[in-house]
């Protein structure tokens, strides 16, 4: 009798926590002004090599080597989201996602291990609030780039972000008609905070917080993802092969995802195993334009958190707190950031120890996951 009144207790709690979550795709028209790249798409082996050895020179800068002026894009594109409440309804605030180059939106949501590292369960079921995830475009089941080089660009992925943001502001079937209005705040990782910082530039009042995970403004340690992610055209990796167009380019082996993501002795090999076989591929107009806009001081004048894992390769060169690159005119990296924010109601710069770039893929994920939690819970 007592037995099951316990079995029973914790089955409910099990279920009182469960989020409900609708996928939904939709289509949309989006327009962008991109650069133009004196490069022709990257096929073969060697082609991508090269590539990622031009962009790794360093004291290079590809980006202004290759850029022959600018283009309009425009086209109809369909935008893969899943959308989360608690199951008593509509959250107070709405988190918007975007994930960052190698995942797809399921980094938010992992389904390994039984959604262990699960960051939509904890912000749903113990923090009431809702979010909305997306395949970027390009990527997963979003519509894909017919041109690598100069139609999938960060600012078209920007105005995909805005585009969805002002759909779940006036609700729609998005957001199970519920109308965020001015209480949706943006995540990114990544090539997502790349994005999201700039999305906040050009339109300061679309949020009211943002959260940048994986991310610095220091550009020094680019050349070492580039270089360590061996990086190879779509045909030759067995998992992406028949599900991206030529001249799309992925992760070249698991060492390489736990080289670029994972902080040494701070994960489960089961994790990498899952990352690597479900890891998804870039474009190199993308990586080209990663930094666009990243040296631009910031107009967003809600709060703002930047929180970066310790052993971060890409944004740290694996040790945020040495600051030789900056010459010591910051705590860290990432507090480096402070005066990019100028207008910012709160500004917090978190480092994570131990923490490679993909911060909720290891142990340290968990903590991370704690702190942004808390950061918005006080500060939204
Ligand atoms: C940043 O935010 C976290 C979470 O709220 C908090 O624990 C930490 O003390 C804050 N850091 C600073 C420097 O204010």
């Amino acid at each position: 009798m007592r037995r099951s009144a316990v079995l029973l207790a914790a089955l409910g709690a099990v279920f009182a926590s469960a989020k409900r979550c609708q996928d939904i795709t939709v289509s949309l028209s989006l327009e962008s002004r991109n650069a133009k790249f004196n490069l022709e798409p990257l096929l073969t082996d060697v082609e991508v090599t090269d590539f990622y050895l031009r962009l790794a020179r360093q004291g290079g800068n590809l980006m202004e080597e290759l850029q022959d002026g600018y283009h309009d894009v425009k086209g109809n594109y369909k935008l893969a989201t899943t959308y989360c409440e608690p199951d008593d309804g509509p959250g107070h605030v709405l988190q918007i996602m975007t994930h960052g180059v190698g995942f797809d939106r399921s980094y938010w949501d992992l389904p390994a291990q039984r959604h262990k590292y699960s960051y939509v369960d904890r912000a749903v079921d113990d923090h009431g609030y809702s979010t909305l995830t997306w395949d970027r475009l390009g990527i997963g089941a979003s519509s894909k780039a017919k041109d690598t080089v100069n139609e999938l660009q960060i600012a078209l992925e920007i105005e995909a972000l805005r585009a969805l943001t002002e759909m779940a502001a006036v609700g729609g079937k998005l957001t199970r008609n519920h109308a965020y209005g001015r209480s949706i705040v943006h995540m990114g990782h990544s090539f997502g905070s790349a994005m999201t910082y700039n999305l906040v530039n050009q339109y300061p009042e679309i949020s009211s917080g943002i959260v940048l995970t994986g991310f610095s403004q220091v550009p020094d340690y680019m050349g070492l993802f580039a270089l360590a992610g061996n990086f190879s055209p779509v045909r030759s990796i067995p998992g992406l092969r028949w599900r991206y167009p030529a001249g799309y380019v992925g992760a070249g082996s698991e060492r390489a995802v736990q080289i670029n993501f994972f902080g040494p002795g701070d994960f489960d090999p089961e994790i990498l195993d899952y990352m690597y076989k479900n890891g998804q591929p870039n474009t190199p107009g993308e990586i080209l334009t990663v930094g666009s806009g990243g040296g631009v001081p910031n107009q967003f004048k809600g709060p703002a958190m930047i929180i970066t894992g310790d052993r971060d390769v890409p944004f740290c060169g694996g040790d945020c707190m040495s600051t030789i690159a900056i010459k010591g005119k910051a705590p860290n990296l990432i507090e480096h950031s402070k005066p990019m924010f100028p207008e910012v109601s709160v500004f917090n710069a978190t480092v994570v120890p131990g923490a490679g770039h993909g911060l909720f893929l290891g142990y340290s994920g968990s903590g991370a996951m704690g702190s942004i939690l808390d950061f918005l819970d006080t500060n939204v």
